[in-house]
């Protein structure tokens, strides 16, 4: 058996280019980022879903960079081998890219590898601000939690041409302006397929397809531990099995065959 390294973003783009699939889950604590971590999740993402989950908030925007530095210091404390990606919370980098530099410092001061700003376009001057000076930034696309009400509700981005249109044009500004990874939400999946073919970066998919490089979910969605409907993307990776390490290590066994997501059952 190769010896487990420590996970880092050359690797990460490896398994991209050599079409190995990227395994990762949103985490929020010590307890959890262990086991994760065990169970052999390449990528830990301490989300601002943590106010649905955690704050039985409706919407991701009251999240504060507080609030992110306490469970990023908690995940990051709990990890032997996996990279960490906390999120920029709403109006933390929105103002100027100063405003981001000081919120994404701090993150990476509590022990984040990586941060992840929503949006495209705008955010552009910031990616390469952060980038630039040595924070790796994900950039999250398709549909964006903090900005929900302006998208008009939960709705798939990218369907007609004009919205695939501005996904393909977003993702190529933000790895010019040298985002090291991308994360793509409800997104069609023949759309974020076809970008990741030819992307020089990591696309990490939600709702995106089995074409993208690798697959996040919400911890607790996959646990099947949120309560009421839960999104069509999201598989109970509890059902048959008798542990948390049980449940989790079938999720990063899914993703690693391709046989999670199913286009045709958890796509769109
Ligand atoms: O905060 C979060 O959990 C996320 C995922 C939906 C990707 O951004």
């Amino acid at each position: 058996m190769t010896e487990r390294k420590l996970m880092t973003l050359p690797r990460l783009a490896q398994m991209h280019a050599g079409g190995e699939k990227i395994a990762m889950l949103t985490c929020y604590d010590a307890a959890f980022a262990s086991l994760l971590d065990e169970a052999g999740v390449d990528m830990l993402l301490v989300g601002d879903s943590l106010a649905n989950v955690l704050q039985g908030r409706g919407s991701t925007a009251p999240v504060s960079l507080d609030d992110m530095l306490y469970h990023t210091t908690c995940v990051r404390r709990g990890v032997k081998y996996a990279f960490v990606v906390a999120d920029l919370p709403f109006d933390s980098y929105h103002v100027s890219k100063e405003e981001a530099w000081k919120s994404a410092a701090a993150l990476v001061k509590a022990g984040a590898h990586m941060v992840k700003l929503e949006g495209g376009g705008w955010t552009a001057e910031t990616v390469r601000f952060l980038s630039e000076r040595g924070i790796p930034v994900c950039v999250h696309l398709g549909f964006t939690p903090q900005t929900v009400t302006s998208l008009g509700g939960f709705k798939v981005q990218g369907r007609d041409e004009v919205s695939a249109a501005r996904i393909r044009r977003e993702s190529q500004q933000a790895i010019e302006a040298g985002a090291a990874m991308l994360l793509y939400e409800m997104v069609p999946a023949a759309l974020a397929a076809d970008i990741t073919a030819t992307s020089p970066v990591p696309v990490i998919g939600i709702g995106a397809g089995v074409g993208c490089s690798g697959q996040v979910l919400v911890l607790h969605d996959m646990l099947n531990i949120t309560p009421g409907r839960k999104p069509r993307f999201v598989k109970d990776f509890m059902a048959g099995k008798d542990s948390v390490l049980a449940g989790v290590k079938g999720y990063v066994d899914a993703v690693r065959a391709g046989s999670f997501p199913v286009d045709a059952v958890h796509g769109f």
